[in-house]
């Protein structure tokens, strides 16, 4: 069976593209066949962090003529065992995208069952129906967030749009249940006041047939989190926020994949067009790509369904994590000092521009958390 592990995040620039790439390369290495699938039409560039030339033909072409042979856009990589189907810039935007080119698309990704173990989408920023239904193609794709306030809210935003998303295609068209659903939309101030476990026992009073059919949908959706531009270990603390809120106003128990510090050494891979864990598989970076990959390679699934206890223990384990790394990346500098390729003058240089950075972050968000204030507590209480 083909495992589909579509990688999404509310809020761009977060890392998803450095994020599927590296996680298809360990994937391969570890001797499945993968695909990599740059769904972020209108904005593609997972070509760069694979190191590709842009690419001549793409997903655009394909959605140009669906009735083209799909195998012309599937191109090999130096990685055995890792094909890549490049994006289009071209086109404007997945969003943009029409039904039939939607469904077209689908079918043939579906299709790759055939010589392919594990396919990643490499999702556009954004909630955009388009995007949640590619997320919703498997009951166990990735949001990637980061620290940062606004990436957070984005990452619980994008989970909660992705489960009423499923709970609207699980209703039938002119079912009781989607009625309803419609008609607290259009009362509520949006998605502003409803939560799952508020609605779920009013769809069950009204159309069980629907309930039943929603909650056993909901069941198989364990999406699973990464926190990334991790800057040291209480940033990853942030993670048990979008845990709460998932299940508190979800009904939605998330796995903690891990976490990935942030390390300036992802330019000097991008620069070098290489994904980083082929350009230093020995970074923190790297080994933190690994582990994800191991842990994912590890659940089997058919019979994936976390309990609570361990959904616990994989947030626990990711602030472990989160500990070790970051005293190795301080042991690493230490390293580099002693055996002279890092002076005390590159060190000044580079925790001084650290400080600034965080300091300019810092400044950031509590600018934004002053102005994410209120919507945070409508949101997160919504
Ligand atoms: N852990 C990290 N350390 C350092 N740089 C990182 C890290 N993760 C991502 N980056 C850098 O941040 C930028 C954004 O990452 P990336 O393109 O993977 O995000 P994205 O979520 O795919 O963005 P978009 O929404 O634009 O597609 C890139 O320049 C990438 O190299
Ligand atoms: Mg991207």
């Amino acid at each position: 069976m083909m495992r589909i592990i579509p990688i999404a995040s509310g809020k761009g620039g977060v890392g998803k593209s450095l994020v599927s790439a590296n996680l298809g390369v360990a994937f391969a290495q570890a001797g499945q066949r993968v695909v990599l699938a740059d769904l972020d039409l209108g904005a593609s560039n997972l070509h760069l962090v694979l190191g590709h030339h842009a690419p001549q033909t793409g997903i655009g072409t394909f959605l140009n003529n669906t009735k083209s042979d799909f195998a012309n856009v599937i191109t090999e990589t130096d990685v055995r065992g890792l094909r890549f189907i490049p994006g289009d810039n071209e086109i404007p935007g997945t969003a943009n995208l029409k039904v039939p080119q939607l469904k077209a698309l689908v079918k043939q990704l579906m299709a790759l069952k055939n010589d392919t173990d594990i396919l990643i989408l490499d999702l556009g920023a954004g909630t955009h129906q388009s995007i949640l239904d590619f997320f919703l193609l498997s009951g166990q794709g990735i949001v990637v967030s980061a620290p940062a306030v606004t990436a957070v809210l984005n990452a619980y935003v994008f989970l909660k749009n992705a489960v009423f998303r499923l709970m609207f295609t699980s209703f039938g068209k002119s079912s009781k249940a989607r009625t309803h659903l419609e008609k607290l939309r259009k009362d509520g101030a949006g998605h502003q006041k409803l939560y799952i476990p508020k609605i779920l026992p009013e769809i069950k009073a009204i159309d069980r047939e629907s309930y039943d059919r929603f909650v056993g949908h909901l069941e198989k959706l364990r999406p699973r989190l990464i926190m990334n531009m991790v800057d040291e270990p209480k940033d990853a603390d942030v993670a048990m926020k979008i845990r709460r809120s998932c299940e508190e106003y979800l009904d939605l128990k998330l796995e903690h994949l891990g976490i990935i510090y942030r390390d300036a050494i992802q330019d000097t891979a991008l620069s070098s067009r290489l994904p980083i864990i082929l350009y230093k598989p020995q970074s923190i970076l790297s080994q933190a790509i690994y582990r994800i990959a191991d842990k994912i390679l590890q659940t089997d699934e058919d019979t994936y369904t976390l309990n609570d206890k361990e959904i616990d223990e994989s947030f626990q384990e990711a602030g472990m994590e989160a500990e070790i790394d970051f005293d190795n990346k301080l042991e690493y500098v230490e390293d580099l000092l002693h055996s002279g390729a890092l002076t005390q003058g590159d060190l000044i240089e580079t925790v001084k521009s650290q400080q600034i950075e965080i300091a300019k972050l810092k400044k950031e968000n509590s600018f934004v958390k002053l102005k994410l204030t209120q919507a945070m507590q409508q949101g997160f209480k919504a």
